[in-house]
């Protein structure tokens, strides 16, 4: 496959001859485009030095972004990319087709146009093809835990910048936990001011009943203001990204109530969690608890125009509310039998609330317990039996089985990996995944809306790392997502990425199998 794309397109005829950037090309844009054209010129001035200018009309060596209605049937996000010797035509019936076919654009030039200052003596040769390409799925993700380990916003908008490259278009962003809650929230300061910071960390592992745990000795956090989330929501929004924030309730609730402890079953205080696993400290049932989160959603909402809201749901204990006498109560007077009930019914709350405001529930697939909501759709991550069942009770689905796209698992059997979660996703596992199970019929398939790949931080203290564990196995998840099932061709992607990780070099990525990088030492 031609210069190496990752991922794959779906249909690629290649062509005699090259088309060259040359000091008098222009990037041609109607109205409707102005800004997609000023982020091609963005994309492609500083490596090759050329004006480039952004007109509406052009004659000669030019590249022309344009939506054109009649090709309707490419979808959402479908594009044609011709490239001839005197002209690129990037065409699309929707911008987000037109910026996909820019970053196949991208990946068709000399690696050296990711480096972001002059590269002289280099010719700005692109080889001339017909491509119509348009994704497989409409959920293609990269999910990011910020709650463990604080990953500063630049570093966002970095890793923004990888998920466009990859033809990425959501951004799961998990932003509270039990160990930090990072999304500054007006109406309750007391979320960042005590819930973004704990006091120590956790190193390594520690046996079952956590007494030989170690800690690291100091204290992290921090948390992203309304004004960077603004700026990260349009960023991704520039790039063709949803980001979808998830607000963990009923547990991993830990660092919201060390700041607001009435919030819970005891009324006991507690601190931000500084250790790794399922905490006690999940919210209450009681009226309080529902005006608090409705009111942090309804800043939510306004900073994110996702349709999807993540309400989290999963590894929720219990016992807080067998012991607690109120909660107890409140599952007598609405007639429920047990505490899966009273999840649910704590769910289907925020599902009816969500959906009275023309968003909608997504949640961990521990919401089917009990009873599914109505309007919610299932994030499956114990395997693939939660979304094979809430597909099969027409819930649509996204795709997120620890085996294998957890990429907090080891990345190989390789001692020298360092230390990681559990088990072993290869990226050969990863790219042999099919996010549509044979269980299901065409029509319930039909509710699987794609996948997402897992970046749960416990053990990933930076940025780096996270780039260690995420790379190249999110390149790998591209294709899954992005390109035809029948293209998936693993010697050739295998191929492919040898020139891809030149633009993946260039772009400073810490990517597993990086030449001038070394795993870190195990720890
Ligand atoms: C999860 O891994 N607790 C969703």
């Amino acid at each position: 496959m031609t210069a190496g794309l990752i991922p794959a397109p779906a249909k690629l005829t290649a062509r005699d001859g090259t088309f060259t950037l040359t000091p008098s090309t222009h990037i041609q844009t109607s109205a409707g485009l102005h800004a997609l054209g000023e982020l091609a010129r963005q994309y492609l001035r500083p490596a090759t030095g050329l004006p480039l200018k952004v007109v509406e009309s052009a004659t000669h060596s030019r590249i022309v972004l344009s939506l054109d209605p009649r090709l309707g049937h490419f979808g959402d996000e479908g594009y044609r990319l011709t490239v001839a010797k005197d002209e690129v035509l990037i065409r699309a019936p929707h911008p987000p087709g037109v910026f996909w076919g820019l970053q196949t654009l991208r990946q068709l030039l000399p690696s050296a146009g990711f480096r972001r200052a002059f590269v002289p003596d280099a010719a700005w040769a692109v080889p001339c093809v017909e491509i119509d390409d348009r994704p497989r799925f409409a959920w293609r993700g990269s999910h990011l835990d910020v709650g463990r380990h604080f990953m500063p916003k630049d570093w966002i908008l970095k890793h923004l910048d990888l998920m466009a490259l990859h033809k990425l278009n959501v951004f799961h962003w998990h932003l509270t936990e039990d160990q930090g809650w990072r999304i500054e929230i007006r109406r309750y300061p007391k979320l960042t001011a005590v819930g973004a910071w704990r006091a120590d960390s956790q190193l390594g592992l520690s046996d079952g009943d956590g007494a030989n745990r170690r800690f690291e000795g100091k204290p992290h956090g921090g948390y992203y203001t309304q004004a960077d989330v603004r700026e990260v929501v349009r960023y991704a929004a520039d790039r063709s990204i949803t980001v979808v924030p998830e607000i963990e309730m009923p547990g991993h609730a830990r660092a919201a109530l060390a700041a607001y402890p009435e919030l819970g079953n005891t009324g006991q205080p507690l601190e931000v969690a500084t250790w790794w696993g399922v905490h006690d400290g999940v919210f209450g049932v009681h009226d309080e608890v529902f005006e608090f989160l409705q009111n942090v959603l309804d800043e939510v909402l306004e900073l994110f125009p996702s349709r999807f809201i993540h309400i989290g749901g999963d590894e929720v204990p219990k016992q807080e509310w067998r012991d607690s006498e109120r909660a107890r109560a409140r599952g007598t007077e609405l007639g429920l039998r047990d505490e899966d009930e009273l999840q649910s019914w704590f769910v289907g709350r925020m599902d009816s609330w969500l959906s009275e405001r023309g968003r909608r529930l997504v949640g961990w697939d521990e919401i089917l317990e009990g009873g599914l909501a109505p309007g919610a759709t299932v994030m499956s991550w114990r395997g693939e039996a939660g979304g094979i069942a809430a597909a099969k009770a027409g819930h649509d689905v996204v795709m997120a089985p620890e085996e294998p796209t957890y990429l907090d698992h080891y990345q190989s059997a390789d001692p020298a990996e360092p230390l990681a979660h559990r088990g072993v996703n290869t990226l050969a596992d990863v790219y042999a995944y099919e996010p549509v199970p044979n269980e299901l019929s065409a029509d319930e398939a039909a509710h699987v809306l794609g996948a997402q790949g897992q970046l749960w931080t416990e053990f990933m203290p930076d940025q780096r790392h996270v780039e260690y564990m995420a790379w190249p196995r999110l390149c790998a998840l591209s294709e899954v997502l992005w390109s035809p099932r029948e293209a998936r061709d693993w010697a050739d992607f295998e191929r492919r990425f040898a020139t891809h990780r030149e633009r993946l070099d260039a772009l400073d990525v810490n990517y597993r199998g990086r030449a001038t990088t070394a795993p870190r030492p195990a720890g």
